[in-house]
């Protein structure tokens, strides 16, 4: 199976995202400028026991690395601190790169650093996870979380290069495999029905694997990324269509405390839920909605949230969200699948029978 190639087409911040199997190891693939500098791999020990030896073989000069605790719970100024520390106390000056080989959590705290480390060094990312390889390794979202909300703190800083290497998904737990297709489903919701239906084609092939399947589901998701992040690098309008579900679905992970259920899981559900609140307005048909909830099903997916949130519960957490503006919820929702639209034009009540509907208080 031959690699693939995209580009990120930022003006003056241009990269590639190189997606293939057996990709780590390539020396070729890394940006030449980048290859004599001194790299520190970041990374956690659940990853860096299966695929660090093979990352650190690709450089020919010094390389370091640096082990965060694995979860969640550790994307914090904490371990940023800890990094950056750790840099220091080795010298690094502006010519170092960071690597980050992991899921979102190592991508998204390793940028973060890269972003604010001596004002800024360049890094690259390898990521491990479907969901990192399809969404947070792309785009340059930075972040770590605070007590009163997930990537509260945080700077836009692309990387030189993303290598997404699908032969580090064999080692992927089924679950985190899941939540990773709930991104690459939210593509297709967004903006490409036909990709929506070669989900629908291919759901089960993609469960067990297969790895023509997860190369043309990561192609199509990056392709789709990059495409939006181009055009709106900073969110100021079409990028916030990429946070579809995740309103409600950042909702449910407050409510949890970030704990039980993963971030695919609660974006999945919130999907539906926006679908189920678009259909209420009139603006989706509810076959639509019904095969929404099919796709997600047979993902594995959870379709309702977690037993014990109540509607008012999940409204009070929805009006924390970043897309807020002057203190109204803005939703993501649907004129169709593959056409969504940020809206702060929902009704309110329609909005409270989709939150009744879902939420069930015990
Ligand atoms: P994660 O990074 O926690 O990884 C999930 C688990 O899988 C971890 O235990 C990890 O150690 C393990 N793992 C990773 N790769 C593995 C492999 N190849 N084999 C075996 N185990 C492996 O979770 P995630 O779902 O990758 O990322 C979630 C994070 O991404 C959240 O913090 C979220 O906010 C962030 N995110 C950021 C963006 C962005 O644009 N920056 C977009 C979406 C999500
Ligand atoms: N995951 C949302 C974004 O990158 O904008």
């Amino acid at each position: 199976m031959k690699p693939v190639r995209l580009d990120v087409n930022i003006p003056g911040r241009h990269y590639p995202i190189h997606i293939g199997r057996g990709l780590l190891g390539q020396a070729d693939l890394l940006p030449h400028s980048l290859r004599a500098q001194t790299t520190v791999i970041v990374s956690n020990a659940t990853v860096a026991k299966h695929y660090m030896a093979r990352l650190k073989s690709t450089w020919t000069g010094s390389v370091l690395h640096f082990l965060m605790e694995d979860g969640e719970a550790f994307k914090t100024l904490d371990t940023a601190a800890a990094l950056i520390d750790f840099l220091l106390a080795h010298k690094l000056g502006r010519d170092a790169t960071l690597v980050a080989l992991g899921g979102g959590v190592v991508g998204d705290l390793c940028g973060f650093v890269a972003a604010v480390y001596q004002r800024g060094v360049a890094f690259i990312q390898v990521p491990t996870t479907l969901l990192a390889q399809v969404d947070s390794s792309v785009g340059g979202k930075t972040a770590v979380n605070r007590p009163a909300g997930k990537n509260m703190v945080g700077a836009f800083h692309q990387p030189q290069a993303v290598i997404a290497d699908l032969a580090t998904l064999d080692t992927l737990p089924q679950r985190e495999l899941q939540a990773g297709l709930a991104e690459v489903i939210k593509y297709g919701l967004i903006g490409d029905s036909n990709f929506f239906a070669w989900l629908e084609s291919n759901m089960e092939g993609l469960l067990e694997r297969d790895p023509k399947l997860l190369l043309e589901a990561v192609y199509n998701s990056c392709a789709h990324k990059a495409r939006v992040v181009a055009r709106d690098e900073r969110e100021a309008g079409q990028r916030a269509l990429l946070n579809l579900g995740h309103t409600f679905g950042h909702a449910i992970e407050a409510h949890l405390q970030y704990q039980d259920w993963l971030h695919g899981e609660a974006v999945g559900c919130g999907m539906l839920m926006a679908a189920d609140c678009s259909a209420r307005h009139g603006w989706l048909d509810g076959d639509a909605v019904q095969r929404i909830a099919r796709l997600l099903e047979r993902a594995g997916l959870p379709l309702a949230p977690p037993a014990g949130l109540s509607a008012a519960q999940m409204l009070d957490l929805m009006r924390g969200d970043k897309k807020n503006l002057n203190g109204q919820v803005r939703l993501v929702l649907f004129d169709g699948i593959g056409q969504a639209r940020v809206s702060a034009d929902y009704d309110p009540q329609l909005l409270d029978a989709t939150l009744q509907a879902f939420c069930k208080p015990c």
